[in-house]
């Protein structure tokens, strides 16, 4: 279960990571925080490069940094902009690899009490997922 609280907390690092950009070329700043089943929250925000491709979008950044030091599940996604701007699919594909359908994700206003919330069966309806493919992952 994730509390209103947790998601509170999440809002309040997502919106403190979304300063960090490096958004130089969109002036778009986006501030992501995931939530794993171990507890601990992992943050980051959009990075963007003069080769604009290698770029990457603050949501998977906080999941590849949760990932990348041991987590395997995620329950929930909060995603701040200046304007609730919905999460690319993308990133809605690599956090369901890690989310089972009641995971939430909430979109946040950088100011203000502005929020979308979803679960992850509905953001990514009939989303591939490993039971799609032929062999079962092995690690
Ligand atoms: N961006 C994100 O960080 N997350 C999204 O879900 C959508 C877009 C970033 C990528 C780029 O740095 C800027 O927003 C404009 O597309």
């Amino acid at each position: 279960m994730t509390k209103n609280r947790d998601i509170e907390k999440l809002i309040a690092l997502a919106r403190a990571a979304r300063k960090r950009a490096y958004a130089p070329y969109s002036r778009y700043a986006v501030g992501a925080a995931v939530l794993a089943k171990s507890g601990k929250v992992y943050t980051g925000c959009n990075i963007e490069n003069a080769a604009y491709p290698s770029g990457l979008c603050a949501e998977r950044v906080a999941i590849f940094k949760a990932v990348s030091e041991g987590e395997r599940e995620l329950v929930a996604m909060v995603v701040v902009t200046s304007n609730l701007g919905s999460p690319c699919g993308a990133c809605r594909q690599v956090f369901s690899e890690f989310a089972d359908d009641e995971a939430i994700i909430v979109l946040a206003s950088a100011r203000g009490k502005r929020r979308k919330t979803y679960r992850m069966r509905e953001i990514l309806p009939d989303r591939f997922g490993a039971r799609d493919l032929q062999r079962k992952p092995s690690v």
